[in-house]
């Protein structure tokens, strides 16, 4: 099932957390590229309003992924999963989403020879913040770094920028603080989600077959 970089051709891109800001903008990229034949979209729940040509979707049950397995296959994996901590409601269930299906999604790829990962953390990532966001994507990161998977890139968006389908008081409120901080010397810049799938598309075209952290200004930079 493995394939080494020499044999190595992209054709099948597998999708997690498609219905997402950073997921729509991605699908919508992959089918408009030629590298890409078919696109795997993985959901925990019917999107009747996501449908492209190149679009196959497959329900599963991230609470028993390997169940469903055998059935998922491609040459690359982009997780673009997350929830916030206010939806999850409590952080067991925080964590459940943003590192134990994400550890799953990363250990798929180990099982079914998919040889490119790219996952989406976020700037400020680190095992040792006080902040359990930020300590949860750090102990992701951490995790997927470790397994064979012989090309990982991890995206680290600062605020993510776009057409959200829901309103996000605290994000609205940071992006429209950007300017006024600006102002005031903060280097602080907002990531376009269209950028970010740009990017993570670019990336994952490339044959670097290596484990890469990418902060925010190098995403926004290009
Ligand atoms: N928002 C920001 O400013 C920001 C900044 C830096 C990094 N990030 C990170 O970037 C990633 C993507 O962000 P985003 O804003 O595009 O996220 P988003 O719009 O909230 O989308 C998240 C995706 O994850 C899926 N998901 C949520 N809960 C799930 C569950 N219990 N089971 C299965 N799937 C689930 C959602 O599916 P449904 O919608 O179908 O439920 C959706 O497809 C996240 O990891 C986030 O932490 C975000």
């Amino acid at each position: 099932m493995s394939q080494t970089p020499e044999s190595f051709r992209i054709r099948r891109a597998i999708v997690a957390g498609g219905s997402g800001l950073v997921g729509r903008e991605l699908l919508r990229l992959l089918e408009g590229d030629s590298h890409f034949e078919e696109i795997l979209l993985l959901t925990h729940r019917e999107i009747p309003d996501l449908d492209f040509p190149k679009l196959k979707k497959m329900q599963v049950d991230y609470e028993d992924l390997f169940s469903t397995a055998e059935a998922i296959s491609g040459e690359v994996l982009f997780c673009c999963l997350g929830t916030t901590r206010k939806k999850a409601k409590t952080p067991a269930e925080f964590q459940k989403v943003d590192l134990d299906y994400v550890r799953k999604l990363a250990r798929l790829c180990v099982y079914r020879g998919i040889p490119k990962l790219s996952v989406l953390s976020a700037e400020g990532a680190s095992t040792q913040s006080p902040f359990l966001y930020f300590k949860t994507k750090g102990e992701m990161e951490r995790e997927v770094l470790e397994l064979p998977i012989p090309q990982i890139d991890i995206l680290r968006p600062s605020l993510l920028v776009g057409n959200r389908r829901e309103f996000r008081l605290g994000e609205t409120i940071l992006a429209k603080a950007i300017p006024i901080l600006r102002c005031f010397g903060a280097k602080f810049e907002a990531c376009p989600a269209s950028t970010l799938a740009q990017f993570m598309l670019n990336r994952a075209k490339e044959d670097r077959f290596r484990k890469e952290v990418f902060r925010s200004n190098e995403i926004t930079s290009g």
